[in-house]
């Protein structure tokens, strides 16, 4: 391996000097032809049935998202089987855990008897098609081996967050009706152990009689003795070693669900968005070959929590179903010292770095040396998701970690969009710090003046929009398909609404410029303002209140919410703080609780959150009229207790 590279001497070999040919000419292809297109892209999966067409989608009337409509396959098999055939002996699964030496290498072959053994588990406790399974566990092997049995035997996996309370579990668990529950002894996080287990019988106890949960399994991670339920909780380790290593995939419909993968929004409880099958895995293997300049030797590292949507489409099914080596690591970037993530990248040869905007700014503030006394020269490609990067953040990622000698992607996309939509595509498209990049082949971008309604033509902002569904694109929300049309398809109709704002210049590049509605995004994880404002009314003496995200150094946006008292001098900061907790999990507790006489609103009631928005980032410039707010003054007492508490 070559040692550190001198970022100043060093001649930059990203230098690209255009959108690459190929690439401008599968843009004109999937214009030209976009049936065609996507049928062709179709042919990277193997198929029981293969589709005789491609899009059957339709943003009018009801909304209705189909694609690949009478193929069948199985995603577990497109995942493993297919390699096992022809690259058996490769590893799939790198996993290194935090404790030193802990790492364990999984191939094809070992992958897919894992799954196997996990999906005749599930088939026997009476798992079949269509069931849901809720699956809460660390970064360890046996969550992705849970997401491809789920696959495999035609279960809906339902991945939850490990730092999802008690209550924030309950809610999904039983608005998916899961039926078992995969959860861990207790999982590791830096020098803090989390109690997965006690976490989910709380959740379990809380949904009561709503409960469909008949059995939970419980992984071992760190071997503590858990209160097992009998009859109910079964030992995982037990189960699997039953069951013999092979197991015939269900074949399903392409627009089966293959999971649901609950988000944020601006409004109401969270929503279990929900994913098909064969349209999905097209979209997840397209764009991470696309995106990534995938090569068959990647040894691929995506830092997602399997929890989030990145996880399920970077760190397992593109990947996977493309037979590259995935590494899961599950520990901390600098835990127990800083450059922790560096080592796990020399030591396992990655080749594609994919990660947060946080991370990277987290990374920045450390000491020049931690980076550079590490030699990073197995990586070709970086990237990063979730939320902006600053130009400053993208160059430091480019010189400092990629050594000025990898392309950066930074790929905008949501939970809804299934993968990447907006890049700078390795290798084919220039990246351009801060910028987000061009609309992948086949993705019609656009912007949509809020006011007019009308498309914005060449640069400008607006509104961004779907002006035609994609092979990844979400079906419907879990149950509620009238709420999926509402969120998506109303404020621009006729068009996928994505809820955020971009800026586009003259040559096409985008910039996001944020959500335009009532979700904040804190280092990543995206979090509805009204979900906070809920769990702060379950507090008796709060009257109302409203969150808002401020700009954040580190986390990109933090929370801060206001809120009013029954009585003056009644209501504790701290019992605010414990209320979001329990409520929502404790990754979405505030930065500055203000506890204020009322909120600014309008005379028709409305919150005017802008106001709030602007005063808790002490930013006092261009108020506004306060006049027309049906009490004025409160605003000088809002800016007055803002300032005391700065
Ligand atoms: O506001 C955008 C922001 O994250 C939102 C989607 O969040 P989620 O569904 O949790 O998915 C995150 C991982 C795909 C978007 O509406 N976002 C995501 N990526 C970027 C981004 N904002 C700016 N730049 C990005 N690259």
């Amino acid at each position: 391996m070559k040692g550190p590279v001198q970022v100043e001497n060093s001649v930059p070999c990203t230098m690209e000097t255009g959108v690459s040919d190929r690439y401008v000419e599968q843009v004109q292809r999937a214009q030209r032809d976009p049936e065609a297109f996507w049928l062709s892209q179709a042919r990277r999966l193997v198929w029981h049935k293969a589709p005789s067409h491609a899009s059957r989608s339709d943003f009018g009337g009801d909304v209705r998202i189909a694609w690949y409509e009478d193929g069948q396959l199985n995603v577990a098999q497109n995942c493993l089987d297919r390699h096992v055939l022809t690259q058996p002996d490769k590893p799939a699964l790198i996993w290194e855990g935090q404790e030193d030496g802990q790492r364990l290498v999984l191939t094809y072959r070992e992958l897919h008897a894992q799954v196997c053994r996990l999906a005749n588990t599930l088939r026997r406790l009476g798992v079949g098609r269509g069931d849901r399974v809720a699956i809460h566990l660390p970064m360890v092997a046996e969550g992705v081996v849970s997401m491809l049995a789920c696959a495999r035997i035609g279960a809906i996996h339902v991945v939850l967050f490990g730092g999802f309370s008690a209550e924030g579990l309950a809610e999904r668990l039983v608005d998916s009706g899961a039926v078992v529950v995969i959860t861990a002894d207790v999982a590791r996080r830096g020098a803090k152990a989390i109690p997965s287990k006690v976490t989910m019988d709380e959740a379990l106890l809380a949904c009561g009689a709503s409960s469909h949960v008949r059995h939970v399994l419980v992984v071992p991670v760190t071997g503590t003795d858990v209160p097992m339920q009998p009859g109910r909780d079964l030992s995982y380790a037990a189960e699997v070693a039953m069951e013999i290593p092979d197991c015939p995939p269900e074949v399903m419909d392409a627009c089966d669900p293959l999971f649901l993968m609950y988000t944020s929004g601006s409004t109401g409880r969270p929503k279990g968005v929900v994913h098909g099958t064969g349209g999905y895995l097209v979209w997840a293997s397209y764009t991470h070959e696309l995106v990534f300049a995938a090569q068959p030797g990647d040894v691929f590292w995506c830092t997602a929590d399997t929890s989030w949507i990145t996880g399920h489409t970077y760190v397992v099914y593109g990947p996977l179903c493309n037979g590259a080596t995935i590494l899961i690591y599950e520990g901390l970037p600098s835990w127990p010292q800083p450059g922790r993530w560096w080592d796990v990248i020399d030591r396992n040869n990655v080749s594609v770095f994919y990660t947060s905007p946080t991370v990277v700014r987290a990374a920045m503030r450390e000491d020049a040396d931690v980076v550079r006394s590490r030699s990073l020269s197995s990586l070709r490609v970086l990237g990063t998701v979730g939320e902006p990067i600053s130009p400053e953040a993208w160059q430091w990622f480019h010189d400092e970690v990629g050594k000025a000698c990898c392309p950066v992607v930074d790929t905008w996309w949501q939970t809804e969009t299934g993968g990447v939509m907006l890049t700078a595509s390795a290798g084919q498209v220039p990246g351009r710090p801060g910028a987000a990049g061009l609309p992948l082949p086949g993705i019609d971008a656009v912007l949509v003046d809020a006011q007019s309604q009308t498309v914005v033509e060449g640069a400008g902002d607006g509104l961004l929009c779907m002006a035609r569904s994609w092979p990844g694109q979400a079906m419907t929300l879990w149950r509620d398909h009238e709420r999926f049309r509402q969120t998506y398809f109303t404020t621009c109709p006729g068009r996928y609404f994505s809820g955020d704002g971009a800026r586009r210049e003259a040559d096409g590049y985008f910039w996001i410029t944020g959500r335009v509605d009532d979700v904040v995004n804190v280092s990543g994880h995206r979090i509805g303002t009204a979900e906070i404002e809920d769990a702060v009314a379950t507090d008796a003496e709060v009257v109302e209140s409203a969150a808002v995200g401020v700009p954040h150094d580190l986390k990109g946006q933090g929370l801060v919410v206001f809120v009013v008292p029954r009585t003056e001098g009644s209501l504790d900061p701290a019992a605010v703080r414990r209320a979001i907790a329990e409520g929502v999990g404790r990754y979405a507790v505030p930065e500055q609780i203000y506890v204020v006489r009322d909120l600014p609103k309008t005379r028709s009631g409305k919150i005017v959150r802008r106001l709030l928005r602007k005063i808790a980032a002490h930013d006092l410039s261009n108020l506004g009229d306060l006049s027309t707010l049906s009490d004025p003054d409160i605003v000088e007492d809002i800016i007055a207790q803002v300032a005391a508490q700065a």
